[in-house]
């Protein structure tokens, strides 16, 4: 069956959704991405895909930094509450009940309910189509304890991702090639 075009990303799903948080210079801001990717590890560079018009991008294109912060599920309905449209002024993580806490290297906060944080700087951005691509390299980055595990990360059940709409979900298996 043939899908409009547009469609095509919610099959390139469920994707890790983060929540980034941005300032003004005056007010903190925060909304949900699902449109996100590592694009280099050395040095380490992540991309996301914003809308036009949304309080996000002004703010990074007036301070050149962000938070990546990797909400759990635990959290689902405060970042919902992050997702809707507030005016610029509104502070979407006292809004939701989250915590801001001081970021180590630049002044965007960070959003201490979540667990893994990435604080960024911007490389450049790009208009793409209806949205906009932003590179930042990522300065700092940190996460809870708990994940520790062996030489790993265990974020099984804990990365929250989105479908569509109002339909999230975590992984909760491994699969293993059977081959070599
Ligand atoms: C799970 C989820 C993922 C989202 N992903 C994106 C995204 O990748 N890019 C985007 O522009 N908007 C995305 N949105 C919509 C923004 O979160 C929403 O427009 C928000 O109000 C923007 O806030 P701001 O104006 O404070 O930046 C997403 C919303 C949800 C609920």
């Amino acid at each position: 069956m043939e899908l409009k075009t547009e469609n095509f990303y919610r099959i390139v799903a469920p994707r890790p959704t983060v929540l980034i948080s941005t300032t003004d210079g005056v007010n903190s801001n925060a909304a949900p991405f699902s449109f996100v990717m590592p694009v280099s590890v050395k040095p380490a560079l992540i991309a996301f895909s914003c809308g036009h018009g949304k309080d996000t991008l002004a703010n990074i294109r007036k301070t050149k930094e962000f938070v990546v912060n990797v909400p759990s599920s635990e959290i689902l309905d405060a970042v919902w509450v992050c997702s809707k449209k507030f005016p610029n002024d509104v502070n979407e993580i006292i809004k939701s009940g989250l915590t801001e806490r001081k970021s180590k290297k630049i002044k965007p906060p960070s959003i201490d309910e979540c667990i893994a944080w990435f604080e960024c700087k911007l490389e450049f951005e790009k208009d793409m189509g209806d949205h906009v691509l932003i590179v930042g390299e990522v300065l700092n980055v940190e996460v809870i304890d708990e994940i520790s595990k062996d030489e790993g990360f265990d974020v099984l059940e804990r990365v929250l991702m989105h479908l569509t709409g109002r339909d999230f979900t975590v992984s909760g298996k491994i699969l293993n090639p059977k081959i070599e």
